[in-house]
């Protein structure tokens, strides 16, 4: 779908809007029909017409047509398993710093939503390469990418258990949606350039601790962060201002590292996490924060 063009095509993706905000998300066909409670929309009487065109069933009801973004087509799209979120997808990209020409091993592939963001973040001279174990799953993925990105040139699919280990070498980054990303901290060292990012998005806060661990005591990590991000909508009209009611309060944790030397001096891994009289962020001493013990040697 070439989405630098405001007209709708056949075989573009057309998200469909009705009055109460409800949305439809169709791939175009000159035979194809959108079928609703308000009557039926031929998809002839979108193709050719511009994004932001109002468009009326036979029962009379509007819909606003556009072509959606790639949040948007990443929500609503046919998925096999739970999808990254459109907040966490942007934070993503930004985390793990995926930039055009970028080299990505990816897992899992899923239904292909954080892929299909790798892919487009990391251009024609970039590549990903994802992991998957339900190989059943991935002609759904590939079906769902194919129909927003295109031709999957850059793309490559491997029915592989990345817990085994990584083919690829010299990768700028590795992205891991998989439950046990622990098991990947040793292969990802090693598939890694220096200075490359890991990144791993798990949902639970004993995932996040286990994974920190993994990477401390590997040694060759550094910058080792988890952030989680919250992301509140505003209801806005004339009459009132104020945050929405619902939002989607959890979605998981990312937590990021860079693959570095071992630090000069440090002799034994730093693993066993005690109570330390660390800085908190006000600049005040807050004892009741858990630290990590001071590697020997470490100064
Ligand atoms: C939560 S889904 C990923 C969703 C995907 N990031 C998306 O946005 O659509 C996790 C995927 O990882 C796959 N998976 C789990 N363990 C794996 C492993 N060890 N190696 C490769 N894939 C794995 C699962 O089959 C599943 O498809």
């Amino acid at each position: 779908m070439d989405r630098t063009d405001a007209a709708f095509h056949e075989g573009d993706m057309a998200m469909l809007i009705d009055r109460k905000g409800r949305r439809y998300l169709v791939r175009l066909s000159q035979a194809g029909a959108l079928h609703t409670h308000v009557g039926v929309l031929p998809h002839q009487d979108i193709i050719g017409r511009d994004q932001g065109s109002w468009l009326r069933t036979t029962m009379g009801q509007t819909f606003l047509a556009l072509k959606p973004t790639l949040g948007e087509y990443a929500q609503h799209m046919p998925r096999a398993t739970q999808v990254i979120y459109p907040k966490d997808l942007g934070n993503i990209l930004i985390m793990a710093d995926i930039f055009p020409g970028c080299r990505v091993v990816e897992a899992g592939l899923g239904s292909g939503a954080l892929t299909m963001a790798l892919l487009q973040a990391a251009g024609s001279r970039g590549w990903v390469t994802s992991y998957e174990v339900r190989t059943e799953q991935v002609p759904r993925a590939l079906s769902n990418l194919e129909a927003y990105l295109g031709e999957l040139e850059t793309l490559q699919v491997r029915g592989e258990n990345i817990y085994e280990g990584i083919h690829e070498q010299d990768v700028d980054r590795v992205v891991l949606d998989v439950p046990e990303p622990w098991s990947v901290v040793e292969h990802a060292a090693e598939a890694l350039k220096p200075g490359g990012i890991l990144l791993c998005f798990v949902p639970t806060v004993l995932q996040v601790h286990r994974l920190t661990l993994a990477l401390e005591e590997d040694r060759r990590y550094q910058l080792v962060e988890t952030v989680e991000t919250l992301l509140r909508g505003w209801h806005v009209t004339q009459q009132s201002m104020r945050p929405n009611h619902r939002m989607v309060a959890h979605s998981g944790f990312i937590t990021t590292a860079r693959r570095c030397d071992p630090r000069p001096g440090v002799t034994r891994a730093v693993t066993e996490p005690e109570y330390s009289n660390e800085e908190t962020d006000d600049g005040k001493s807050d004892d009741r924060q858990p630290g990590h013990r001071q590697a020997e040697g470490a100064g």
